[in-house]
C-alpha cells in the first residue's frame, strides 16, 4: 500500500500507514501520540504477546473447544492481535481458530485486509465492520478480546451475553486514573467503588475491574475465574474464564469484598476467620487485610477516612496452571521469528539480527516473573517492600528477591511479584515476614 511501513511485532509482520501528526507535547514512549489512519500502540506489544501465550496454554491444557475456536478481536484496529494468534500459534492450534476482527472504522479493517492478503497465506481472518455492541450478539463466541480506548465498561454487558457456554474474555482498561482511585468521580461512576491511591492502587484497580466483570457476568447467570491479571505501564488487563452457571453466579459475593488499610486486630481476626488472610498474627501491625462484602465491620469504616478500598475482587488474580505456560522456552519459540521468515516477509537482510534481538527482548519483558507466580499459593498477598515500614521497623527496604528466597527456604514458597512496584507474593505468616525482613536489612549494614 502506498506510504505503508513494514514492521514486526512478536513473530508477526505488519504493514501500517506512516504516522501522520506527531504531537510533540507527548514526546516518546507509551504515551506518545502520533496519529495514523489506523490505531496502533507499540506499548501494547507485551499484552498481545501474553494473549498468544494464553491461547497457546489453554489449548495445551484442553480448556478450549475440541473443534473450532470462535475467537473475536472485538476492537481490533489493524487486527494485529488476531493476526498474531493465527501466525504465532503452532499449525495444529492455529488451524482450529476461526478468527474474526471487528472495528467500527472501515479504514482500520482495510489495513487488516491488506495485511492478511500480503502475509496470511491460506489462513482465514473474517472482518466485521460495525459497532461491537451490536455485532457481537450475532454469535456464540469462545474467545473475545476487548481493548477499548479508555474504559471497557460500556462493552461488558453485550460481550458477556455473546459467549457460548464457556469462553475466555480478555479485557484491557486504559482508564487507570479511574481504576486506581485518582479520579474519584469516574471510579464511583464507572465502577461503583472507592480506591485508596497508594502503591497498591493498581492491584486494587485490577480487583475493581474483576469485580465489575464478575457482577455483569452474574447478571447473565455466568461465573468468572481470573486466569491472568497484569498492570503494565499505562494499562490494566485481566483475562478470565467465563462459565454458564446459575449457582456460580449466585455465589458471586464470595469473591467480592473490601480491602482495609492499617487493620485493627479485630479486623485482622475477621479476615483470618473468613479465610482471607493467610498471614495470621492479628496482634501485629500489617499493611492491609481483606474483609467479606457483607461483614458489618466493612460498612462501619467510613470511606472518608480512606482506610477502605472496594468493593473489589478478593479471590485469586491468576490460575497457577495457566501461568506455567508463560515460560521463556515457549515464549521465545512462538513469538520470535527466524531469518528465513524475515527474508520471506521482505525485511532488509541487514536488519535481521536487530529485529530478532528486539523481538526477543520484548517477549522476555512481557512474561517477566509470571511463571514464578505459579509457584506460590493462590491466596498469597502482594507485599511491597517499600511499604513494610512502619509495620516492620526498617532502615531501608529488603531486596524482594532475597526476601522471597528466605521465605521459600523457611518453607513458604514465595516469589518476586510480577508487579512494577518492588514486592513479593507470599502467604507466609506475618511474624516470619517481619523477622526475615529485619534480619536481611540488618545484615546488609
Ligand atoms: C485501542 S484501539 C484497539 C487496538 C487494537 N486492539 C490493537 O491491539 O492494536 C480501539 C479500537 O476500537 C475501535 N472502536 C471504537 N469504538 C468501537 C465500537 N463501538 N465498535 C467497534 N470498534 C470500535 C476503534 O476504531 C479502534 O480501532
Amino acid at each position: 500500500m502506498e506510504g505503508a511501513e513494514l514492521g514486526l511485532e512478536g513473530a508477526t509482520p505488519m504493514l501500517l500507514p506512516a504516522p501522520e501528526n506527531i504531537d510533540e507535547h507527548f514526546g516518546r514512549g507509551p504515551g506518545a501520540k502520533s496519529t495514523r489512519e489506523v490505531f496502533h500502540n507499540p506499548a501494547m506489544n507485551g499484552s498481545r504477546t501474553r494473549s498468544v501465550l494464553l491461547m497457546h496454554r489453554l489449548f495445551e491444557l484442553g480448556w478450549l473447544p475440541k473443534g473450532t475456536l470462535r475467537a473475536l478481536d472485538g476492537l481490533g484496529a489493524s487486527g494485529i492481535r488476531a493476526r498474531r494468534w493465527i501466525n504465532e500459534l503452532p499449525e495444529e492450534m492455529s488451524q482450529r481458530i476461526d478468527a474474526h476482527v471487528c472495528d467500527i472504522l472501515p479504514s482500520s479493517l482495510e489495513w487488516a485486509r491488506q495485511n492478511q492478503e500480503r502475509f496470511e497465506e491460506g489462513k482465514t481472518l473474517t472482518l466485521i465492520e460495525g459497532d461491537l455492541r451490536a455485532r457481537v450478539l450475532s454469535n456464540g463466541w469462545h474467545w473475545i478480546d476487548l481493548d477499548p480506548f479508555g474504559s471497557p465498561v460500556t462493552f461488558l454487558d453485550p460481550v458477556i451475553q455473546a459467549f457460548a457456554r464457556t469462553g475466555i474474555l480478555e479485557v484491557s482498561a486504559t482508564d487507570s486514573a479511574a481504576l486506581t482511585g485518582s479520579s474519584k468521580g469516574p471510579t464511583m461512576r464507572r465502577y461503583g467503588a472507592v480506591v485508596r491511591t497508594n502503591d497498591w492502587a493498581h492491584d486494587s484497580g485490577l480487583r475493581v475491574l474483576l469485580a465489575n466483570i464478575a457482577r455483569v457476568a452474574a447478571c447473565h447467570d455466568r461465573a468468572i475465574e481470573p486466569l491472568l491479571s497484569v498492570w503494565e505501564t499505562h494499562h490494566l488487563r485481566v483475562s478470565v474464564a467465563i462459565r454458564r452457571s446459575k449457582q456460580g453466579a449466585s455465589n458471586v459475593e464470595d469473591n467480592i469484598g473490601w480491602r482495609v488499610w492499617g487493620p485493627t486486630p479485630d479486623e485482622l481476626k475477621i479476615s483470618i476467620d473468613a479465610g482471607l488472610h493467610p498471614h495470621g498474627n492479628p496482634e501485629q501491625s500489617q499493611p492491609f487485610c481483606f474483609l467479606p462484602f457483607r461483614h458489618p465491620t466493612s460498612h462501619n469504616i467510613s470511606g472518608k477516612n480512606r482506610r477502605i478500598s472496594g468493593p473489589m475482587w478478593i479471590g485469586a488474580l491468576h490460575n497457577s496452571d495457566v501461568l506455567l505456560g508463560f515460560n521463556e522456552e515457549t515464549a521465545l519459540r512462538l513469538c520470535v521469528p527466524d531469518t528465513e521468515k524475515l527474508q520471506r516477509w521482505g525485511f532488509d537482510t541487514s536488519k535481521h539480527v536487530e529485529l530478532i534481538e528486539e523481538s526477543r527482548k520484548n517477549v522476555l519483558r512481557a512474561i517477566r516473573h509470571l511463571q514464578e507466580e505459579a509457584t506460590v499459593p493462590t491466596n498469597a498477598s502482594l507485599i511491597l517492600v517499600d511499604r513494610l515500614h512502619p509495620h516492620v521497623l526498617l532502615q531501608g527496604p529488603p531486596s524482594p528477591r532475597k526476601l522471597a528466597e528466605a521465605l521459600t527456604e523457611a518453607g513458604h514458597s514465595s516469589c518476586v511479584a510480577a508487579y512494577p512496584n518492588p514486592g513479593i507474593r507470599t502467604a507466609a505468616p506475618w511474624s516470619l515476614i517481619h523477622d526475615l525482613a529485619l534480619e536481611l536489612t540488618t545484615s546488609k549494614n
